[in-house]
């Protein structure tokens, strides 16, 4: 055997293998609308584009403390307190080449060969894919559109046993967009301490919530659930800045000692000039954030009403990030192969469900214009029309 055991059973991310597919398809001159787009479509901010170029033209692109430069891990320390309510000094913050990065970080640091991570359905496929390189098991917890695609509490105990090392918190979710509501965090964050897990609140989407909803952090809670809590943050898709590769994550300080001394053997800093980037981001200007949440709400908005005027179609409202997750049960047919077709057939691309863990349905993105949505829309209607 020539690959080891631990990346046998991990398999390219599918929502990348679709995205390069459309994406190929449009070099070709092919008229193809995306839906299956993971990032905001606006450009990064001007001020925070001129940060990088000004510390490349002051000569800022050397090597860096491996968890980050100070300064940005004061400005991630002061965002946690005027947007969180959540005191995390420096030494408790770890900054990383993306979300992603800080979350595998993580889980390396916490689990061990055996260890079993709860994580709720539909999934980041990220998430389970990482608890088995990390040795551990991804308990999949079940959840379904009447219950907005969060776990019930009856779900989430039924699960728990004394293998349980952390439960995966996502809220605003990616794919389904639902946001956990206080009352429902105080219960997961009760059953953390009662049995003594790890939450990994990974609040990526948190700036982006409609309906003038709030997004909560679980780690606000309570000074025990802060101590079992890492969350993970990052300036992707606030600022745009998926390119960029700037995560961070907080928590307990031994926990984040440990993923610091990770990290140095494994990739050192994040780029230098990003991280200038991400201070500028996170501490100048933050209109653009809120001028985009507001574009994003009426795309959505246009997107779930032409979806519900379709037949045999339908979806929940999302209360966050910028994903419909859309029942396509009706069509009979698998979400892999519909998705295939709808690209071939009526050149929309769209993210399976089922590598999120729910196959019958379909994710697609409104982080492309209004013009677009209702083109790729209208050829939905019309493909499903005519297929469904
Ligand atoms: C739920 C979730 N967490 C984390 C990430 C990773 O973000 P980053 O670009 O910071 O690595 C993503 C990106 O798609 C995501 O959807």
């Amino acid at each position: 055997m020539r690959l080891a055991k631990r990346v046998s059973g991990i398999d390219e991310s599918v929502t990348l293998d679709i995205t390069s597919k459309a994406k190929k398809m449009l070099k070709e001159g092919v008229d193809v609308v995306n839906f299956a787009a993971g990032e905001p479509d606006f450009d990064t901010p001007a001020h925070i584009k001129a940060a990088a170029i000004k510390a490349i033209n002051e000569g800022f692109t050397k090597y860096t403390p491996s968890s980050g430069i100070q300064e940005l891990k004061e400005a991630i320390a002061q965002k946690f307190k005027k947007d969180n309510s959540i005191d995390y000094s420096s030494s408790q913050i770890v900054v990383s080449s993306g979300a992603k990065h800080s979350i595998y970080n993580v889980f390396q640091t916490v689990c061990d060969e055996g260890d079993e991570v709860i994580i709720p359905s539909p999934y980041w496929l990220s998430y389970p894919a990482m608890v088995k390189l990390a040795g551990a098991k991804p308990v999949i917890v079940e959840t379904n559109r009447d219950n907005d695609f969060k776990a019930t509490k009856k779900e989430l105990a039924s699960k728990i046993t004394k293998k349980t090392k952390c439960l995966v918190l996502n809220s605003p979710s990616n794919p389904t967009g639902s946001l956990y509501e206080l009352e429902e965090l105080k219960f997961i964050a009760g059953l953390a301490v009662k049995y003594r897990f790890f939450v990994i609140s990974d609040e990526i989407y948190e700036k982006l919530v409609y309906d003038n909803k709030n997004h909560v952090s679980i780690a606000s809670l309570g000074k025990e659930i802060y101590d079992l809590t890492i969350t993970v943050n990052g300036v992707s898709k606030s600022y745009s800045m998926t390119g960029w590769r700037i995560g961070y994550a907080a928590g307990p300080t031994d926990v984040m000692k440990a993923v610091s001394n990770l990290q140095s053997h494994a990739t050192s800093n994040p780029s230098s000039i990003s991280q200038k980037a991400a201070q500028a981001a996170l501490t100048q200007d933050q209109d653009c954030v809120s001028k985009m949440k507001v574009e994003f709400q009426k795309r959505r908005d246009l997107m779930v009403s032409r979806i519900n005027r379709i037949k045999k179609i339908s979806c929940i409202n999302p209360k966050g990030a910028f994903y419909v997750f859309c029942d396509i049960s009706e069509l009979n047919e698998g979400s892999v192969m519909l998705s295939n077709a709808l690209l071939d057939e009526a050149k929309v691309a769209v993210i399976p469900g089922e590598p999120f863990g729910q196959d019958s349905f379909v994710r697609l993105s409104f982080a492309t214009g209004m013009d677009n949505i209702k083109k790729g829309m209208d050829r939905l209607e019309e493909w499903v029309n005519k297929n469904g």
